[in-house]
């Protein structure tokens, strides 16, 4: 929804489909979701490498980093967070339209806030990665120290403590962050690109 007037859209001569063919791959969206601690950014960034190495264009768009720039002026309220995954999809439609793959490692909490961003994009373009990793695991590996901090009162609105976390009903794929060993995740999220022909096997592999 917009609010300005009086804007039109200006079109290109450079299409999506331009710049993917340049490309040699399709643009799409990996959104990483789960409590803190979970692995997102792990994960996000180890696919991340692979696929880069594999020659796709890739960025990664990361909670923590974001909000020191773009979202720098957001809490962590129900609204802040809404604000910061509506801008999040945004970016990322962009980047799409970039024909890149970008990998997004927000906590993304709230079901109606990531199927906005689906809703978004076109069919095929959105994959909802669901980091699944029991909150007391996330909570004793404690690896930024905020779950420690939250629990002290420290830290208000933390999600799993103050603020709920609500689990995707049906994500494109499911890693267990919690269980199994982060090559096998990895693995896991380029088998459905491959599936999905955002990238070739064949190129992954090269
Ligand atoms: S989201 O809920 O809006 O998607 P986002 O992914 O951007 O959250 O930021 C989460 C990161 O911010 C966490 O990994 C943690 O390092 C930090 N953080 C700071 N305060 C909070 C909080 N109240 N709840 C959750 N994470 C927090």
């Amino acid at each position: 929804m917009t609010t300005a007037r009086h804007i039109y859209w200006q079109s290109t001569h450079v299409s999506r489909r331009d710049r993917e063919r340049l490309a040699g791959h399709r643009g799409a969206v990996l959104w990483f979701t789960g409590y803190s601690g979970a692995g997102k950014s792990t994960l996000a960034t180890a696919v991340e490498a692979r696929l880069h190495a594999a020659g796709v264009h890739t960025y990664v768009l990361d909670g923590d980093n974001i909000r020191h720039g773009l979202c720098a002026d957001l809490d962590f309220s129900d609204a802040g967070r809404k604000e910061n995954i509506r801008r999040i999809g945004e970016v990322s439609k962009l980047f799409v339209d970039a024909g890149v793959v970008v990998l997004t490692a927000f906590i993304s909490p709230f079901r109606e806030d990531r199927a906005r961003v689906r809703g978004l994009l076109a069919d095929g373009d959105f994959f909802e990665v669901f980091c699944d990793c029991a909150l007391d695991v996330c909570e004793s590996r404690d690896v930024k120290g905020l779950y420690k901090r939250a629990r002290a009162g420290d830290i208000p609105d933390f999600t799993g403590i103050h603020s709920p976390y609500e689990e995707p009903e049906s994500p494109e794929v499911r890693v267990n962050t919690g269980e199994n060993e982060l090559e096998a995740c990895v693995e896991q999220v380029l088998a459905a690109l491959v599936n999905a022909g955002v990238v070739s096997d064949a190129v992954l592999r090269s």
